[in-house]
């Protein structure tokens, strides 16, 4: 029996747009964000309180949760990876905040210049400030699958580092393939490690599709229950220190797959292909995702034939 509802995770403004090499003013983010909101997506990932020397492309991140229109209902979050950004979040009003850590000790050290032990320790007293401030903390496990610089990733490394998150009192974990390279059966091993230590409801999978893998990979984990997915509009993005790696799973691939196995979300695919239309039209390239892609061809072909047969109207 696979879920009968799924909450789809929006990371494209953050995850995606952090690596964009195209610019993307901030009007254009908010205006991506009043699009994503409008397709129905309740969880929105839209903001990055890391240094602008390390990623310049979040640096306009209070400017965006400033300038976004809220809706009831709809939970803004942002990425924050110690006190300083936790406070900058706060600030902002971000109503849930994502902390990141890795299996990995060197990409623990490429992505945010320290030991896991040390993020961790850096981590506490932000999950303590925000619990503080009523605010939820999802935590996301990198590399969960593989590393750029070590290469294979065991499921106890996963477990381990899920651990320090439990403890230190996370209220969520993803499990995060940084660079695309999991495979089903690997992917349910790391979920049963994550499902040892925290409930159902808090577990979630965060899949780049660098290898093709990641629906497979969401199907694997919605046969174990797990009902909490990010995807990233038009599949844009990668991660600034893990090169090579694509962006995540595209929100229109992974809706169009649900709604095929009758699981409700509560997304409007056809608003959500608008989307993916406008910010794929803001950094000049086409959607990466497949369904993205594909309604895009059909609605230009439905469009030119009706301009064809509106000319032959006028002869
Ligand atoms: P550092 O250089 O070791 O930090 O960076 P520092 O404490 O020595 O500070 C250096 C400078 O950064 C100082 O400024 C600080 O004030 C400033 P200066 O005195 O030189 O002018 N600074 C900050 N500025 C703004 N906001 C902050 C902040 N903190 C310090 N929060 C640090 C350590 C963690 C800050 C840095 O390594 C960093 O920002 N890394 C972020 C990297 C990143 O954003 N990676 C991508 C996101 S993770 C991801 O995408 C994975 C995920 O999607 C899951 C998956 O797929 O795996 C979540
Ligand atoms: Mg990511």
């Amino acid at each position: 029996m696979l879920p009968s509802r799924v909450t789809l995770v929006e990371v494209g403004p953050r995850d995606g747009l952090q690596n964009e090499k195209q610019p993307v003013t901030t009007a254009q983010k908010i205006e991506l964000v009043r699009r994503l909101q409008a397709a129905g997506l309740a969880e929105l990932e839209v903001a990055s309180f890391v240094s602008p020397k390390w990623v310049p492309q979040m640096a306009d991140s209070a400017a965006v949760l400033a300038g976004i229109e809220r809706r009831p209902g709809i939970r803004y979050s942002a990425l924050t990876p110690n006190l300083k950004g936790f406070e900058a979040a706060l600030a902002c009003r971000a109503d849930e905040i994502v902390i990141f850590a890795s299996a990995t000790e060197a990409f623990s050290r490429k992505n945010i210049n320290c030991s896991i032990a040390e993020s961790v320790e850096r981590f506490a007293p932000v999950v303590a400030a925000a619990h503080a401030a009523g605010i939820k903390v999802r935590s996301a496990v990198s590399c969960a699958l593989g590393c750029p610089y070590q290469g294979e990733v065991s499921a106890d490394e996963v477990e381990r580092v899920v651990v320090l998150l439990k403890g230190i009192g996370a209220d969520h974990v993803g499990i995060a393939d940084t660079i695309g390279v999991g495979t089903p059966r690997r992917v349910q091993a790391a979920m049963e490690r994550a499902l040892r230590h925290f409930p159902i409801d808090e577990v979630s999978g965060h899949f780049h599709d660098t290898y093709g893998q990641a629906l497979a990979n969401i199907y694997a984990s919605l046969e174990l229950g797990i009902h909490t997915f990010d995807a990233s509009v038009a599949g844009l993005g990668g991660c600034p220190y893990a090169k090579g790696a694509t962006g995540n799973v595209g929100t229109e691939d992974v809706l169009f797959m649900l709604q095929g196995l009758g699981i409700e979300t509560g997304v409007d695919l056809a608003r959500l292909v608008d989307a993916a239309e406008y910010i794929s039209g803001v950094i000049g390239r086409k959607p990466v995702s497949r369904t993205g892609s594909a309604m895009l061809a059909k609605r230009a072909a439905a469009a030119s034939a009706a301009a064809a047969m509106a000319v032959a109207a006028t002869v």
